[in-house]
């Protein structure tokens, strides 16, 4: 079997997502938690973009044992500088340097000719192997770089020591064949390209993310640049459990990868409730619906025999179906283990206080799934916020004007306020904007039920626009208009930080 390797992107340009922003101590639960689902390199962040971004790269690096810890810079020598002061403390590093090699990148974002990119990617490799061994060079927009223009490139930047040379679909604008063929061009027309290996990073502009990758790795590709659930700018990048599992199904490419597949289920869920992502429901692999069968036919073939109308075993995903429901009968244990297989490892003082939740919620709600289950373990966190809702009272029905009244902490400040509106949730929300004299306006509202019943959990999505930024807020409640403002408070507190 031949080996791909698996870079992991999810912390770089899966976190570029507006909303999706992490701490670091977050950060190094994904890293944790991506370690052990078996990926090759983590992409830890981009170290001049922000201080913040700085500080990710040197804690992931003390974090992680085996991944190579790798950090993306611009071609430029300062980049490169600071993407080495932040390694320091990696035990397997790489630094990721780059330019956009494309007609269009070099005449509208430099002004600039193709023999002078050239010398720019050059220099770029050489002043990083000053630091690392390891040099990964990306060919910015590849997708649409003329082919012998490209091999120019990866046979220059090989020569000068890249190890890895990426081909990036930036744009997300390649078919499969096209993307095949541009990986088999440089196979076959760069000298020396068998002395480094070249990778995948496709963008899902077009939907074709994953073909493309499978199409580069067909082709000669050994490395495949991905994110959890596909998360990423715009349409998201090639999704690592789409790849991890193609080849697992599809034995005779001969091509496997060192991810532990049963990990991903749990890796998933982390990802999308640390990064208030949702996983849409028919997501290939981690979908709600990827494994359930509603039609009669579809059951009624699957009793029988599994493999009727499923290609792969939801275990080997890490979909155990069987220990999905908790009720208010199951205990401390129980909770803390089904956490702990959604990846959410608690203890002590935090498990208490998610586990009096998961009894309050299980006297509402008969069933609690792991969505409600993570739901509560992602309260305790905004527990340390500085805008807390202590309580909300809404009167509203048909013939009769809402309102409401809200208690606020603010940095444990009590302040209350009572407003009207058009409707309970505007009701709420005006009474908040009374304490809360900001120029905020809502700019995408949705309210969506995890399960089906009346007794259910809303979850709650809102993205506000303060001066110009969107900051995206998350509520969930058995209650829809006190998920809306949680969700409010959530967004909010994204900016009074
Ligand atoms: O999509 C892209 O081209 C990138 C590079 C910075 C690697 O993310
Ligand atoms: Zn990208």
């Amino acid at each position: 079997m031949d080996r791909l390797f698996v870079f992991d992107t999810t912390l770089r340009d899966g976190e570029q997502v507006p909303g999706c922003q992490l701490n670091t101590v977050e950060k190094i639960q994904v890293a944790r938690a991506l370690e052990s689902l078996g990926v090759d390199v983590i992409e830890a962040g981009f170290p001049i973009s922000s201080p913040g971004d700085f500080n990710s790269v040197v804690e992931i690096s003390k974090a992680v044992t085996w991944p190579t810890i790798c950090a993306l810079t611009r071609g430029v020598q300062k980049d490169i500088d600071v993407a080495a002061e932040a390694l320091q403390y990696a035990k397997n590093k790489r630094i990721h340097t780059g330019i956009g090699t494309s007609d269009f990148h070099i005449k509208h974002k430099f002004n600039s000719t193709q023999d002078a990119i050239l010398e720019r990617a050059v220099a770029a490799v050489k002043h990083a192997k000053k630091y690392v061994e390891d040099v990964e060079f990306y060919c910015e927009d590849a997708g649409r770089t003329d082919n012998v223009y490209l091999a120019r490139v990866v046979e220059a930047v090989i020569k000068a020591g890249a190890t890895v040379v990426n081909i990036p679909d930036t744009t997300g604008y390649c078919l499969p064949h096209q993307y095949g063929e541009k990986i088999k061009f440089l196979m076959e027309n760069v000298n020396g390209v068998h002395n480094a290996i070249l990778s995948t990073h496709c963008h899902n502009d077009l939907g074709l993310a994953t073909a493309n990758t499978m199409a580069g790795v067909i082709n000669g590709a050994r490395q495949v640049e991905v994110t959890m659930n596909g998360i990423g700018e715009r349409a998201g990048n090639t999704s690592l459990e789409e790849i991890a599992m193609i080849l697992k199904c599809h034995k005779t490419l001969n091509i496997e990868t060192q991810i532990n597949t049963q990990k991903i289920f749990p890796t998933s869920r982390m990802v999308s409730g640390l990064m208030n992502m949702p996983v849409q429901a028919n997501k290939a692999i981690v979908g709600k619906n990827a494994f359930a069968h509603s039609s009669g036919i579809h059951q009624d073939g699957v009793l029988k025999n599994r493999e009727s109308y499923e290609i792969m075993d939801p275990k080997d995903v890490g979909l155990d179906e069987n220990s999905i429901v908790l009720t208010a009968r199951s205990g401390r244990a129980a909770l803390k283990h089904r956490l702990g297989v959604l990846g959410v490892p608690v203890e002590g003082e935090e498990l208490d206080k998610i586990y009096q939740d998961f009894l309050q919620l299980a006297d509402k709600k008969k069933d609690l799934n792991d969505v409600d289950i993570l739901m509560l373990a992602g309260k305790e966190h905004s527990t340390h916020e500085t805008i807390r809702l202590d309580y909300l009272q809404v009167t509203s029905g048909v013939g009769v004007k809402s309102v409401a009244s809200i208690g606020l902490f603010i940095a444990n400040e009590k302040f209350e306020a009572a407003a009207s509106g058009n409707g309970p949730v505007d009701a709420a929300i005006n009474a908040l904007k009374q304490i809360i004299k900001r120029n905020m306006t809502i700019q995408e509202f949705t309210i969506q039920a995890i399960n089906k019943g009346s007794d259910d959990v809303g979850k709650v999505h809102m993205q506000v626009d303060y001066n110009g930024v969107l900051y995206y807020g998350f509520g969930a409640n058995t209650d829809i208009v006190a998920a809306s403002v949680e969700a409010y408070i959530n967004a909010i507190n994204k900016f009074v930080r």
